[in-house]
């Protein structure tokens, strides 16, 4: 398989996997729409992209999910990650808690700085240590969460909920969100388009 394949492995995974799993009717909408987008467009992966990992994509290995839909969307994820850049998260700017920044990495398979460049479309993963808070954050486009670990989440005033493993929910345009892992790793994909 080359990068081209893997990237469309990982994306019919995900897309399979959020139309089970999706029952927010917006959520529903919004991930109909992203992966009719990916569908037709032809996605070439930038062969400028090196590759980059941090200490803390070592707890990947540790994110366990059931067989079927949610292990075919991890098993592809893996199969992608050597050809991945993972970043973190600007945590000057986003005033976030001593430590985060070793603590967490953000994947983006799809995007205008993923792997694969796209202008609307953003597919990713982040995977953050335990014990560890994500920052408040906010932007516009409109985004639904597939989670593949336990952890909580908050958007708006929803307080903080737990989806678990392949639980969904959809941040509308703008919402401010975060999450937090507990005793085990946060692993989460996200989906958004502009
Ligand atoms: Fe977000």
């Amino acid at each position: 398989m080359d990068v081209a394949d893997k990237v469309r492995a990982f994306v019919h995974a995900a897309e399979a996997s959020y139309a089970a799993r999706v029952t927010d009717p917006e959520g529903r909408r919004s991930t109909q729409e992203i992966f009719a987008r990916l569908g037709s467009d032809a996605l070439e992966p930038d062969t400028s992209v090196e590759p980059e990992r941090f200490p803390v994509c070592d707890w990947l290995d540790h994110v366990v999910v059931p067989e079927g839909d949610l292990s075919a969307v991890l098993g592809a994820f893996r199969a992608l990650e050597p050809h991945l850049r993972w970043y973190r998260r600007d945590c000057a700017a986003s005033r976030a808690l001593p430590g985060f920044s070793e603590a967490h990495a953000n994947a983006m398979i799809v995007g205008r700085s993923g792997l694969v460049p796209h202008e609307r479309v953003t597919l990713g993963l982040s995977l953050i240590a335990p014990g560890t808070r994500y920052p408040d954050h906010d932007h516009p486009p409109e985004e639904t969460y597939l989670s593949l670990s336990d952890g909580e989440f908050f958007h708006g005033d929803s307080g903080w909920f737990t989806p678990g493993i392949g639980g969904t929910f959809h941040n509308t345009p703008g919402i401010l969100h975060a999450m937090r892992s507990g005793e085990g790793p946060l692993c989460a994909v996200w989906a958004l388009q502009s």
